[in-house]
């Protein structure tokens, strides 16, 4: 079944990023955040009648496909109930803090994905759309078949969600490479040569961690082909967990 309306969880850089493009690709969008529908009038204004806004719960019910867009440290506030029996789709990355980490992705024992997975039990969770900012996927979608086409990395345990995600990348414009299971997903996670920097090509030298984040999240977005993410994932070594400023 191809989506017809995604619901996003989640509406900041990325939220709002991935539904600007589902809506100029065709789809309905649901907006949500923690502060409640009336704060994301603007944004459904500017986004036109394709858009509109509810809670997190509402959003999932009433989708076909959910985005869960929210910071990993907020993954535990998800709408459990009403995400049972949906795909939903993880961009989350970790970034521990000296006020919050995660003991069980320190000592790389789950993936970030695996860890939403264990809350969202009911659900079917795809990890993607988190090695890309929403600049690069603005910029870099194409038709099908475009010779310069970018393919962004998925994962997931469910082989038919994994499709149906494949199959939403397709309509943003984006082909999609199977990395395996949500365990095998620290192949594109922080810290390997998947990761954004790809997306983005090589940054200036001498820049500070938040001198950095900035310029990823404002550079123009560069083609990965499906080639180039297969070899950059089977390149990766597991290290440490996480993306710390
Ligand atoms: N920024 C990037 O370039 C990038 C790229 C790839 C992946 N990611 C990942 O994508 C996720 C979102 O990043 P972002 O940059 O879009 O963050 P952001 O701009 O800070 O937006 C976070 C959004 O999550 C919402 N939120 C927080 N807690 C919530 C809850 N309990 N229920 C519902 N909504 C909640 C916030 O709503 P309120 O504002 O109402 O609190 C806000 O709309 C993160 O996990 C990040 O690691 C980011």
């Amino acid at each position: 079944m191809s989506t017809s309306t995604l619901g996003v969880i989640g509406s900041g850089m990325v939220g709002a990023g991935v539904a600007r493009r589902a809506v100029d690709a065709g789809l309905d969008v649901i907006l949500s955040n923690s502060r409640g529908p009336q704060s994301l009038a603007d944004l459904v204004a500017e986004l036109g009648p394709r858009a509109r806004a509810a809670t997190p719960a509402e959003a999932a019910r009433a989708a076909d496909l959910v985005l869960a867009a929210v910071p990993l440290a907020a993954h535990e506030r998800l709408p459990r109930s009403e995400l049972a029996g949906k795909t939903v789709i993880d961009p989350m990355n970790y970034a521990p803090t000296s006020t919050w980490s995660v003991p069980e992705l320190d000592g790389n024992e789950l993936t970030s994905s695996e860890l939403v997975q264990r809350h969202l039990a009911g659900a079917r969770v795809v990890k993607t759309l988190h090695s890309i900012g929403p600049k690069q996927l603005l910029d870099l979608h194409r038709p099908a078949g475009a010779p310069d086409r970018t393919a962004l990395p998925l994962s997931g345990d469910d082989p038919a969600a994994k499709e149906e995600v494949a199959d939403l990348l397709d309509a943003l414009g984006f082909d999609a490479v199977d990395l395996g299971t949500l365990a095998e997903s620290w192949r594109s996670e922080p810290n390997t040569p998947l990761y954004a920097f790809p997306y983005v090509g090589q940054p200036p030298s001498g820049l500070t961690v938040h001198e950095l984040v900035a310029w990823v999240q404002a550079a123009p977005g560069v083609p990965v082909s499906a080639a180039r993410v297969k070899e950059l994932a089977a390149a990766a070594v597991r290290g440490p967990a996480g993306f710390r400023m």
